[in-house]
């Protein structure tokens, strides 16, 4: 059989987003965002959000189809992002993926939206790492997982106590006065900085963390000492504030992502979610990997935050190896644990 093509919609938070593979071959990724609609109240807004998904899907789609130059009746398998996210957002992707397969009379896969981030990787890089170290960095979320085959066995080895990467990102910079989101503001205003002007904190990493948590994450006790350096220092260079934060965030990931493959022997590293598109996390995670070994993956910027190409390709990959598809009636779970891959 020719490789089995997938059309892959997420609708977790405030993409519509619709990809579509051929095997591990990416042939459409469009993205239709209300992000603009959130901008003025400095976060996602829940019902904005499902308004927006219902009335970009039926377009998105279309587009995507016309990208990847195939037709409704040529897909082979639908998947979805069943969650975790927003739950009145994942309902609009999941009750569409839904009519589709049901009007196509094609296999649907419920999948995970985590486990998306990290198979998107599956369609730049033709060889799997399995077993890898992934650190997954998004807006949501942060964690240290073990992966040991992407369709079916990932484990947690640790995860943020408070905020996740990302919303530390998001959270400064709306202390700064800078674009919704952040992530993006602070990675341009940081290379004009100095990363060691400020010391800021390093959460979760005293002799006693190590000991007891050494792959949890903390961001909130940064955030509170960069809120209070605003405050106290009133002439603050801007770009240094960005850089030092920046710095604070992508040291932690790295020496606990490293840590992690150190203590399992892996010497593999995947980082994936949004904030995996940041510039500085990108260039010392190669610094640090080559220093010691670790064969490093991040996916190209545009594939790190959400997509729908991430949700075909964990979708492909399901077929591929051979795994039940989705029951057509389930439910968008909006906690949804990183260890269940896509619902059966
Ligand atoms: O994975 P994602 O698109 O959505 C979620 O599943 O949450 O991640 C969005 C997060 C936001 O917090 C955003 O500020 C952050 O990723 N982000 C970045 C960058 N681009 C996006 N953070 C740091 N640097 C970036 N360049
Ligand atoms: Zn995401």
């Amino acid at each position: 059989m020719s490789q089995p093509l997938v059309l892959g919609i997420e609708t977790s938070c405030d993409e519509t987003a619709v990809g579509i593979v051929r095997g591990r071959t990416l042939l459409a990724n469009v993205i239709a965002s209300s992000v603009e609609e959130h901008a003025r109240f400095g976060g996602v807004v829940p019902e904005i959000a499902s308004r927006a998904h219902l009335e970009a899907m039926q377009p998105t789609i279309a587009n995507a189809l016309v990208d990847a130059k195939v037709s409704l009746k040529d897909i082979d398998a639908i998947a979805v992002t069943a969650g975790p996210g927003l739950v009145g957002a994942l309902l609009v992707g999941v009750g569409s993926a839904a009519g589709l397969a049901l009007g196509l009379d094609k296999p649907i896969y419920a999948v995970n939206h985590l486990a998306a981030h990290i198979s998107v990787d599956y369609l730049t890089h033709d060889k799997d790492l399995e077993p890898t170290i992934a650190l997954l960095v998004s807006g949501g979320h942060s964690s240290l997982l073990q992966v040991d085959d992407i369709t079916s066995s990932i484990t947690k080895l640790g995860q943020t106590i408070d905020d996740a990467a990302g919303e530390a990102f998001d959270k400064i910079a709306r202390v700064m006065k800078l674009s919704f989101p952040g992530g993006p503001a602070i990675d341009l205003l940081a290379k004009d900085g100095s990363a060691s002007a400020i010391d800021f904190p390093r959460g979760l990493t005293t002799s006693n963390d190590w000991q007891t948590r050494p792959y949890d994450f903390s961001f909130s006790g940064l955030k509170t000492a960069v809120a209070r350096y605003l405050e106290n220092v009133p002439d603050y260079v801007r770009a240094d504030v960005a850089a030092s934060f920046q710095e604070a965030i992508v040291d932690v990931l790295l020496l606990k992502s490293l840590a992690a493959c150190k203590e399992s022997g892996i010497d593999s590293l995947v980082i994936a979610g949004g904030v995996a598109a940041n510039s500085r996390l990108r260039a010392v995670a190669a610094a640090r990997c080559e220093k010691v070994g670790i064969r490093l993956r991040i996916p190209a910027p545009a594939l790190c935050t959400d997509n729908g190409a991430m949700v075909a390709s964990l979708g492909a990959l399901m077929v591929a190896a051979h795994r039940p598809p989705s029951p057509v009636a389930f439910d968008a779970d909006s906690s949804l644990p990183v260890g269940v891959i896509s619902l059966s």
